[in-house]
């Protein structure tokens, strides 16, 4: 008896294997045996647990459930979105509003490449549920620079040459930014406590942090 599960062709799902493969039963509850020599439970109970339990349907249930409008300062612009609350603000800002400068790690908090500013304080987007950012100011690397002058830790980031491939550099420029807003005369040492919890894929460490110091001489302990 061909396995419907592990044949090729999709599994029948209305079908069930009772009788038709050997099985093994205790009590109310049978396992059915193919010849991919794999346990099933019956199809059918299979096909009615994926319908209730299954992760696609239950993260659609959730997302027509709990949608809800979110407006914050974005960049200095108003926005609002109407989506689950849960959402990371990371996917909300690259696919909803279309800022993909903010960028996609670990999403575990674990490397910093996604964080942004809410309020000046950096967060880690990838876990940042969306509706914490219910009327507060939300500011990625799109929006550092002035009237078209870029900041002066992105101009310290290129003439230290603080990349390579630049991945982590929009979160690392955050990072510092709302590091230089808590201590604006920081010591290396405390530049590299810091940016500790930012990683940095290519080994760009030294000069992101001489980025940093020479940053914070730029802006003279000004709050830029
Ligand atoms: S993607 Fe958010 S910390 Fe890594
Ligand atoms: S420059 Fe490539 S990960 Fe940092």
């Amino acid at each position: 008896m061909p396995c419907f599960l592990h044949s090729k062709t999709k599994p029948i799902w209305g079908e069930s294997f009772k009788g038709k493969v050997p099985s093994v039963t205790s009590g109310k509850f049978s396992l059915y045996y193919c010849d991919q020599r794999r346990y099933h439970v019956p199809a059918d109970v299979g096909f009615l647990y994926g319908i209730l339990y299954g992760r696609r349907l239950r993260s659609r249930v959730r997302g027509y459930a709990m949608a809800e409008t979110i407006a914050f300062t974005l960049n200095d612009q108003p926005v609002s979105v109407t989506t689950d609350g849960q959402r990371p603000l990371l996917w909300v800002l690259r696919t909803d509003l279309g800022l993909t400068g903010t960028k996609y790690g670990c999403g575990q908090a674990h490397c910093g490449a996604c964080t942004v500013l809410v309020d000046n304080k950096a967060v880690r987007s990838c876990v940042y549920p969306v509706r914490n950012a219910n009327g507060r100011q939300v500011r990625t690397i799109e929006g550092l620079a002035k009237d078209g002058e870029l900041h002066p830790l992105q101009k310290a980031f290129v003439e230290h040459d603080a990349l390579q491939c630049g991945f982590c550099t929009p979160g690392m420029i955050l990072t510092a930014y709302s590091l230089l807003q808590e201590n604006p005369e920081p010591t290396r040492e405390e530049i590299i406590q810091g940016m500790d919890q930012n990683l940095c894929r290519c080994g760009a460490h030294t000069r992101i942090i001489d980025a940093i110091q020479s940053a914070a001489t730029a802006m003279k302990g000004g709050k830029a």
